[in-house]
């Protein structure tokens, strides 16, 4: 039978309400702000994640939520969608949840309703087991909603808490990110920035010089590049947006869905795994630097590595690649800077790299060349003490698998810190030009043998004699082999072999740390 005439009217009329809704809602603030967004060298909201996600694969929630608040005549002013794209989609075909706010309506302010609309996809996330990536470029608080909007932005901080280690969270900063606000991402794993057109800071450059009289931008308080070189707070600096969007979609590619699961796998068909260029990296001279990045690039598949924090603590590398297609989790002493010497930042900068991996499952591998701490009063008031534990204990309690290889120095606490066998590494490798002892060898002759050459008729000469005994001794890996500390000393071309082989032996790995509500790390 027919439907009546009317009847079909009025369900074309219901369709075309809708049409003209989404045509409205995927306006923003309409065409001047957007137009005034692109000024700016920004994408908008819905640009962006069209860039990030697979084509066709973002499915949009909450569009037509609006705000609730009636201060100061903003009941009148109302955008669907309350300035934040939220939903979920796929990148390279694994389920991830987005939001994504739109500077365009408000200035992306966080109202209650946004921030409700955050809450659900990240509750969704942690139900389903898939990151979380925040797009944020917001003015902050919304200002007309008070402590509405205070506790909207607690909600958001609480439920990054509880994710954490439990799925992976990433935040990319494209804009605005200042007060309070900076916590979001500052407890999710990574952050990515933007250069010059985004910034983050607890307070901007006009209470900063009400406060210290100084003079500073924007840029030169917040800047990625501040960020990413000085206070570490980036993970990396992108060179604009669509550099930004590219880089999260590959870190995502080295990690897994959430903490029940391994990383992704990519295909590996193995092959002639010599690496004779590795022969020839160690400098003739004890303290001729040489770059460790040379020594992951010969050790990994083929450009698969991507640094973390590059920028900063430059004297530590660490980030992830691939060893025959299996995900890796790198560490590395960088003689190339510092002498790859540990201090305050390279420790808190690796100790969080390690605990990552450890939340996510991914095999940690450890490259060594380090004289030591860093010495001085501006270490030891800044508490490299404290700060240098963190890294102790984060090998210390990570369960992952672990391998080490001694490339050339480890002395002192420093050997014992950087994934030592007695700290629950599971196989130890070093070469042999491994250095393994309390400290270098002039130093330790200088002071065990300092009356008998201060009596010797020829000083310069006895010190020689001396240093090249302890050398002997000491300056080799030999000793510590001679005690099962390290496993077997290996040709360094021999390296990707024995690595491939050890992270497969130890892909079943089975360990527990001791029953505890949670440990006291030295923060
Ligand atoms: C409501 C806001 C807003 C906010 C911007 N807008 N910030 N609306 N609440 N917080 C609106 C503006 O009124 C404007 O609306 C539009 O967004 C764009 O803002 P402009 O100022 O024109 O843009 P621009 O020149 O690019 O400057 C951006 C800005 C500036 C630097 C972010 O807007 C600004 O300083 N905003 C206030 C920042 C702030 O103090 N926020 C509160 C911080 S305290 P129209 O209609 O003209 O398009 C905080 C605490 C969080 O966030 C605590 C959590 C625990």
């Amino acid at each position: 039978m027919q439907e009546p005439h009317n009847t079909l009217d009025k369900s074309q009329e219901k369709i075309e309400e809708l049409r003209k809704k989404n045509a409205e809602a995927l306006k923003g603030g309409g065409e001047q702000r957007i137009a005034s967004q692109h000024k700016k060298g920004k994408l908008t909201a819905r640009e962006r994640l069209s860039l990030l996600l697979d084509e066709g694969s973002f499915q949009e929630l909450d569009r037509f939520v609006v705000h609730r608040s009636k201060q100061f005549g903003i009941d009148k002013e109302k955008y669907p969608g309350d300035g934040v794209v939220t939903g979920y989609g796929a990148i390279g075909g694994r389920l991830v949840y987005v939001f994504s706010q739109d500077f365009t309506v408000f200035g992306g302010s966080l109202s209650e309703t946004h921030a409700e609309k955050i809450c659900k996809i990240m509750d969704m996330a942690m139900k389903n087991g898939a990151p979380v990536i925040g797009l944020n470029d917001s003015g902050g608080a919304r200002i007309q909603e008070g402590v509405n909007s205070l506790g909207g932005y607690a909600d958001i901080f609480y439920r990054n808490t509880l994710a954490s280690g439990v799925i992976p969270q990433i935040s990319a900063v494209m804009g605005p990110c200042a007060g309070g606000a900076v916590y979001s991402p500052a407890i999710t794993d990574f952050i990515f920035m933007v250069k010059k057109t985004s910034y983050m800071f607890v307070t901007g450059p006009n209470v900063v010089k009400t406060v210290t009289h100084e003079n500073v931008s924007a840029e030169d308080l917040g800047g990625a590049t501040a960020h990413s070189s000085k206070s570490g707070v980036a993970h990396f600096a992108c060179g604009n947006e669509v550099d930004c969007l590219d880089r999260i979609k590959k870190l995502l590619s080295y990690i897994p869905q959430n903490c029940e699961e391994g990383p992704p796998l990519v295909e590996y068909e193995v092959r002639d795994e010599k690496r004779p260029g590795l022969d020839n990296i160690i400098p003739s001279h004890p303290n001729q630097p040489y770059d460790m990045r040379e020594v992951i690039e010969e050790i990994t598949d083929t450009h698969s590595f991507l640094e973390v924090h590059q920028d900063f603590a430059e004297n530590i590398v660490v980030g992830f690649a691939r060893l025959a297609g299996k995900s890796v989790g790198i560490v590395g002493n960088q003689p190339a800077s510092l002498a790859g010497v540990l201090d305050i930042n390279s420790s808190t900068k690796a100790a969080r790299f390690v605990r990552f991996c450890d939340c996510f499952n991914i095999p940690l591998l450890v490259l060594v060349d380090v004289p030591g701490f860093l010495p001085g009063t501006d270490q030891e008031w800044n508490g490299i003490i404290t700060n240098g534990a963190k890294l102790l204990y984060a090998f210390s309690e990570a369960t992952v698998p672990r391998i080490t290889v001694i490339t050339r120095k480890a002395y002192g606490g420093a050997y014992d810190v950087m994934n030592s066998k007695h700290i629950g590494a599971d196989l130890n490798f070093a070469w042999p030009s491994a250095e393994i002892a309390v400290m270098g060898p002039k130093g330790a002759a200088e002071i065990i043998f300092k009356k008998e050459i201060a009596a010797s008729d020829n000083p310069e000469a006895k010190l020689e004699e001396k240093v090249a005994d302890y050398s002997e001794q000491f300056a080799n890996p030999y000793t510590a082999a001679e005690r099962g500390f390290i496993d077997e000393v290996i040709m360094p071309h021999e390296t990707r072999e024995k690595l491939i082989r050890g992270f497969d032996m130890l892909e079943n790995k089975v360990d527990k740390l001791p029953r505890k509500k949670h440990g006291n790390m030295p923060l």
